[in-house]
C-alpha cells in the first residue's frame, strides 16, 4: 500500500484553495486503498530554525544535551513522516509573492546534512529519491511561467535537494483577478488534477 503525505500550508487550513485541490487529489488517491498522512502547518506550525536549532541539528549524537536531542527529535519526526511518504501532495498558496513563512521553517527543519542530503566530492546528493510528488499553486495573480513566479522554480530545486525529482506542479491562478477567471482557473486545476490520477499513480 502507498503512503501519501498531504501538506498543506494555506494560512486557511481545510479552507485554502491549495489545501481543497490537494485534499481532492488525496480522495482520489485514498480511493484506491492509500494511506495517508496529513500535516497542516497552519493547524500545526514549525517553529522558525534559528542558531540553536541548526547546532542541534549538526551536534554529534554522543554530545546532544537534553535540550539539543529534543529538538532533533522533533525534526527527526517530520524526516520520518516524509521518508515514509511515496507520495507528497503539497498545498502552496501565494502570499506575498512568495511561499508561506510556515513552509520556510518545515524546509529548514527536514533539510538535514547526513540524514535527507549528503555532501560528497561531486556535491551535495538528496537521499529521499524515489518519491513522487505534486504541487498545487494557488495565486490571486498570474504567475505562471514568468520570472515573477518565485515558487515554481524555488520548490523545484528544493525538492530536487533532498533527491525528490518527480514533481508534478498543477496551478489555480487568477484567483482574485474575477470570481469568472475564478471558477476558469479552479475548473482547469480540477481538469488538471483528475488527469493526474493515472493506475500507475495508484499502484500499490
Ligand atoms: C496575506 C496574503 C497575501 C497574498 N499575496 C499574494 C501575492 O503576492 N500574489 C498573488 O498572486 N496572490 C496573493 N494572495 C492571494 C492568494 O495567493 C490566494 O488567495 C490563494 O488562494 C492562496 O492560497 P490558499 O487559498 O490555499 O490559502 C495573497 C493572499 C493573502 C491572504
Amino acid at each position: 500500500m502507498k503512503t501519501i503525505l498531504q501538506l498543506d500550508s494555506s494560512i486557511f487550513s481545510d479552507g485554502g484553495q491549495s489545501s481543497t485541490l490537494a485534499s481532492e487529489l488525496v480522495a482520489q488517491l485514498r480511493g484506491h486503498g492509500a494511506e495517508v498522512i496529513r500535516r497542516d502547518l497552519a493547524r500545526d506550525p514549525v517553529p522558525h530554525l534559528d542558531a540553536e536549532r541548526f547546532a542541534a541539528f549538526i551536534s554529534s549524537k554522543e554530545k546532544r544535551t537534553s535540550g539539543q536531542e529534543q529538538l532533533v527529535a522533533y525534526s527527526d519526526g517530520l524526516v520520518a513522516e516524509l521518508k515514509r511518504a511515496d507520495v507528497i501532495v503539497l498545498g502552496l498558496p501565494m502570499y506575498n509573492f512568495g511561499l508561506p513563512s510556515t513552509l520556510k521553517a518545515y524546509f529548514d527543519h527536514v533539510a538535514r546534512a547526513g540524514v535527507t542530503f549528503k555532501y560528497t566530492d561531486k556535491g551535495a546528493v538528496g537521499l529521499l529519491g524515489g518519491k513522487k510528488a505534486y504541487v498545487f499553486a494557488a495565486r490571486g495573480g498570474l504567475y505562471q511561467g514568468t520570472p515573477r513566479d518565485t515558487q515554481t522554480g524555488y520548490v523545484r530545486d528544493f525538492l530536487a535537494f533532498l533527491g525528490i525529482t518527480d514533481v508534478q506542479f498543477v496551478y489555480a491562478e487568477g484567483l482574485a483577478i474575477s470570481e469568472a477567471s475564478k471558477t476558469r482557473s479552479l475548473a482547469a486545476a480540477r481538469n488538471a488534477l483528475r488527469a493526474l490520477v493515472q493506475p500507475e499513480t495508484i499502484a500499490a
